[in-house]
């Protein structure tokens, strides 16, 4: 209960254009994005991030997914798997969250912006948009990329069940090396553990 109440305060020193420009009609794609930001801070830390790079995180982690705001809504809630045409059209919402980003006129949001743009590149170059590969991809796009998996995974979806903590882990241990960064997942893995056991 307390480790929720420090997370509410957290939020609450997001800058506050920051906060209005999250113009999610979706409110499961609101809370999804809160989520991954509260916990991206809690890996942030243990990435040893400067102060300057944990505000660029909690931005670029709290509007991961505002480009989705440009995606017609038929395709983001449709019920059942998207067909290889509609994950071309959601694959675009990261390079339309760079700009919505980048236009906040709120300090760091250009900075943030970039990794926006980043976080579904792979470790082994096969994510999107540019195809980035181990070290070019920028670390907070990193820490966004494994806590947006996670969050991901373990929410209800329309077209399966949800995944438990430990199905999760799982999952993602098998991507470590090709989807995710493996000093990164390490981190992750020790801090998710912490966060899970405190809910
Ligand atoms: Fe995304």
């Amino acid at each position: 209960m307390q480790q929720n109440t420090h997370h509410t305060e957290s939020i609450r020193d997001y800058p506050s254009s920051v906060v209005s420009s999250q113009g999610y009609s979706n409110p499961e794609t609101q809370f999804h994005s809160i989520r991954v930001a509260l916990l991206a801070e809690e890996l942030g830390r243990a990435c040893n991030l400067s102060r300057d790079n944990m505000l660029k995180l909690k931005i670029a982690a709290y509007l991961h997914d505002i480009g989705k705001a440009s995606i017609p809504e038929f395709i983001l809630n449709k019920p059942s798997k998207l067909d290889d045409r509609e994950w071309v059209v959601v694959k675009r919402h990261s390079e339309y969250g760079q700009k919505l980003v980048s236009q906040l006129n709120t300090p760091y949001c250009k900075e943030a912006s970039f990794y926006v743009r980043h976080h579904h590149e792979h470790w082994d170059g096969s994510g999107y948009p540019d195809r980035l590969c181990r070290q070019s991809i920028p670390i907070i796009s990193s820490i966004i990329s494994l806590v947006d998996c996670y969050e991901a995974i373990t929410e209800l979806k329309p077209y399966r069940n949800r995944f438990n903590h430990d199905q999760a882990i799982k999952i993602m241990e098998n991507d470590v090396g090709t989807k995710f960064d493996p000093y990164i997942s390490k981190l992750f893995f020790s801090v998710i553990d912490d966060y899970h056991s405190e809910i």
